[in-house]
């Protein structure tokens, strides 16, 4: 068992860098679509200002390459003011004397928060010598930052290796929720995956042919598989680099019988049409790009989500954010909803689909993670929590 946040004693006047997962989905011209994962960093953040520590925040938003302004955190500043009700002070720098003396400055119970680390290169690359630098702000570090705790980077492994530390609240309800499900999972197990991260989390499936019964594959993950499979996808999105292991999981689902179910149709566009005008259509000719599941298979993933007693999903089966693309990510979601069985829906945009589609009060487990519940399921355990001191018993 992991030491969490309540482990921790005397922590009036500490320093608690605190890592969350602020990785809000963001609409085309950066504006927030979704606050769940603000919303779940809340109870942390509010024990540690009630324990009167100084609280600094420390998150990545985005994928940027370098600074850019969609990607800053100070909008979510504004957000936690109101959703806190205690001081929140903004740092556009992640480490240096000029934060050290903010935080000196700061009364306990404050909370600063610091730009996007992942602003330096060196977050990503898990550069050791950026973690001192960061954790020389603190005593202590906590990770709440589930959604991002399958990725070693310099905020979330490399710091909690030189700092006494322990996991936030929201850590430890997603840990031991999905855990338990898989433990002994209900059958028949449905697992959904789509999104466009297909290299982080195409290995996944390997373990989903052993332990689920049926696999759905839709968003931008399913051209691959398709491409793998010999079916046209056009100008899809692709990943050449993960085409084998597209080969791969389709010849170890037909060996082990299993059922891998992808999109007979789509609804699409045509490359050089300035218009944009969508269609639906069964083959994607050379010129078109799929943007969506077409209704043909999202009645197919209906018929097999309805019989399910336990559903995992990931990724969005289309570009959702998209007003014209979100028929097949609604129609998977309502049918995810009536299904009854037990489901847990997970990661940053998949959540955001499901709230916008008026039913996350049906979904049994709504995880920040998406990556990091594939993840957690695929090795049962995180790296991220691996580095996490164990409780003194
Ligand atoms: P999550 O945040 O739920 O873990 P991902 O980040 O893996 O999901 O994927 C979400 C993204 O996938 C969304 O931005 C969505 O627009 C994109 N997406 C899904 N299907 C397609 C598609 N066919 N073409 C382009 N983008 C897609
Ligand atoms: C990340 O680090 O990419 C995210 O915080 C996890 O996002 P996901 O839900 O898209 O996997
Ligand atoms: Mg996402």
């Amino acid at each position: 068992m992991k030491r969490t946040v309540q482990d921790l004693v005397g922590l009036k006047g500490k320093v608690v860098l605190l890592r969350v997962d602020f990785n809000v989905p963001l609409d085309t011209v950066g504006r927030i679509l979704d606050l769940n994962r603000i919303n779940k960093a809340i109870p942390t953040i509010k024990y540690l200002t009630e324990q009167k520590a100084k609280v600094v925040i420390i998150s990545s938003l985005g994928r940027p390459i370098g600074y850019e302004v969609r990607s800053s955190l100070w909008q979510i500043s504004l957000i936690l003011m109101k959703k806190l009700g205690s001081k929140v002070y903004f740092s556009n720098k992640v480490y240096g004397d000029e934060v050290k003396v903010r935080i000196k400055t700061m009364e306990p119970g404050d909370v600063l928060l610091l730009e996007n680390v992942r602003f330096y290169p060196e977050e990503k690359a898990c550069d050791m010598k950026f973690a001192r630098k960061i954790s020389e702000l603190g005593d202590i570090f906590v990770n709440d930052a589930f959604g991002t705790a399958h990725r070693k980077h310099a905020s979330t492994y490399g710091i909690a290796r030189l700092m006494p530390n322990a996991i936030g609240l929201l850590m430890e309800k997603e840990y031991n929720s999905i855990s338990a499900a898989m433990e002994s999972p209900k059958h028949p197990f449905v697992a959904i995956i789509g999104g466009t991260k297909v290299p982080d989390k195409i290995k996944i499936l390997k373990r989903f042919v052993d332990v689920a019964d049926t696999i759905i594959i839709g968003g931008a993950m399913a051209y691959t598989f398709l491409l793998a499979k010999g079916v046209p996808v056009g100008q899809s999105i692709t990943y050449l680099d993960s085409l084998q292991d597209a080969r791969e999981i389709l010849d170890y689902a037909s060996s082990c019988g299993k059922k891998i179910i992808l999109p007979i149709d789509h609804v699409a566009l045509r490359k050089d049409d300035k218009k944009g005008k969508k269609f639906v259509t069964d083959i994607l000719g050379e010129d078109m790009v799929g943007m969506d599941i077409g209704p043909k298979s999202a009645k197919l993933f209906a018929t097999a989500i309805k019989s399910a007693k336990q559903i995992i999903w990931n990724g969005p089966l289309g570009k959702y954010e998209d007003p014209r693309f979100k028929d097949g990510t609604f129609k998977v979601a309502k049918a995810v909803a009536a299904s009854g069985a037990y489901s847990i829906v997970g990661g940053g945009d998949s959540v955001s689909a499901v709230k916008e589609c008026k039913v996350a009060d049906k979904i049994s487990f709504l995880s920040t993670g998406g990556g990091a519940t594939l993840k957690l399921i695929e090795d049962g355990k995180l790296p991220c929590l691996e580095v996490i001191q164990e409780k003194i018993r």
